[in-house]
């Protein structure tokens, strides 16, 4: 029998997102974002997202169907993002697939948001995930060191941000230097012709007094406050904030401890393997960086492509895939939106 057709549902955030896989073949990958309302504000408006979601939805799934070749009835099994992310938006996305599911009289699967991201790096590849792995979750929510032993069963959080996740630190900064929502392109296209090395902004947590209780955590609050001071200080000084050298060395500090830490846990467990997924593993730096040091230390690595990075739909349904070709008991359609799911 061929491998299951599923489709995913994602709209824990500000991108409204369906994908089709067949087994762990993307088919479509159809993303409505609202993202452009946000930027007016300045940052994501949670009542403005669940409504966007709900415009959405049913232009995006006739969207990623026809993108597909397939129709409703060919599907084998719905699954949807049922939490962590907003409230609001997430019970649109998992009213709908319940919908769906129960009229097609198909299996449902509730996914994690944040496992999702690491059931990207399974699409379009055929090299199959080997465990145990470690992962480096990094996205405008949270930013977390992983265990895989099993994708479906097994994910054991090492460490994680201790205030702000990466992203947040990206839209915080580039906010501070004018540049628009979402952050992490803006200070991308910011960073280019920069000098990383200009300013010498602070590593948080990685002091060896830190490294005892915080060795896989993370912290950027600090460094977000040392760029906003910074740059208070050359304004009051009335001298010019050389943008570009700014951004890169932000940039710099933050992909510096995101890969330290993530290469640390790889070589203190014995685990050659790293995968990276979210939203800010998009960053271009971070992809150099990551791939400089993991060859250093005889890690292999994983790194979905650029548009499996970022929220979506087909992320969701590649871990639908897993869990149903491995077995696994589908939800119960009691299920709702959990928008605190660890
Ligand atoms: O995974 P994601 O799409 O949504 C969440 O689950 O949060 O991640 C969104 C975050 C935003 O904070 C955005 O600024 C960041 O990912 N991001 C980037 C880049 N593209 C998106 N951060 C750094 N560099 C990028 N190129
Ligand atoms: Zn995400």
């Amino acid at each position: 029998r061929d491998a299951p057709l599923i489709l995913g549902i994602e709209t824990s955030c500000d991108e409204t997102g369906v994908g089709i896989v067949r087994g762990t073949t993307l088919l479509a990958n159809t993303i409505a974002s609202s993202m452009d309302e946000h930027a007016r504000y300045g940052g994501i408006v949670p009542e403005v997202a669940a409504r966007a979601h709900l415009e959405a939805l049913g232009p995006t799934i006739r969207a990623a169907l026809a993108e597909a070749s397939v129709t409703l009835d060919e599907l084998d099994a719905v699954a949807v993002t049922s939490g962590p992310g907003l409230a609001g938006a997430l019970m649109v996305g998992v009213g709908a697939a319940k919908a769906l599911a129960l009229s097609l009289d198909v299996p449902i699967y509730a996914v994690n948001h944040l496992v999702g991201h690491v059931g990207a790096d399974l699409l379009d590849t055929t090299a199959p995930l080997e465990t145990p792995t470690v992962a480096l979750l990094v996205s405008g929510g949270h930013t977390s060191l992983l265990l895989v032993r099993d994708l479906v069963s097994d994910v054991e959080l090492l460490g994680e941000t201790i205030d702000d996740a990466a992203g947040e630190a990206f839209d915080k900064v580039a906010r501070l230097l004018g540049l628009r929502y979402p952050g992490g392109p803006e200070i991308d296209r910011a960073a280019i012709g920069g000098d990383p090395r200009a300013i010498r902004f602070p590593r948080g947590l990685t002091q060896p007094k830190d490294l005892v209780a915080h060795r896989y955590d993370f912290s950027f609050s600090g460094l977000k406050t040392a760029v906003a001071r910074w740059v208070e200080q050359r304004e009051a000084a009335g001298e010019p904030v050389p943008l570009a050298d700014v951004a890169a060395s932000f940039r710099e500090a933050v992909v510096d401890v995101l890969v330290s830490k993530a290469v640390a846990a790889c070589t203190d467990l014995g685990v050659p393997r790293l995968l990276l997924g979210g939203g800010v593993v998009a960053n271009a730096r971070l992809r150099e960086v990551a791939v400089e040091r993991a060859d250093a230390a005889g890690i292999a690595l994983r790194i979905p492509p650029r548009s499996l990075c970022t929220d979506n739909g087909a992320m969701i349904a590649a871990l639908g895939a897993q869990l149903m070709m491995a077995g696994h008991p589908p939800s119960t359609v009691d299920f709702g939106a959990d928008s605190t799911l660890p």
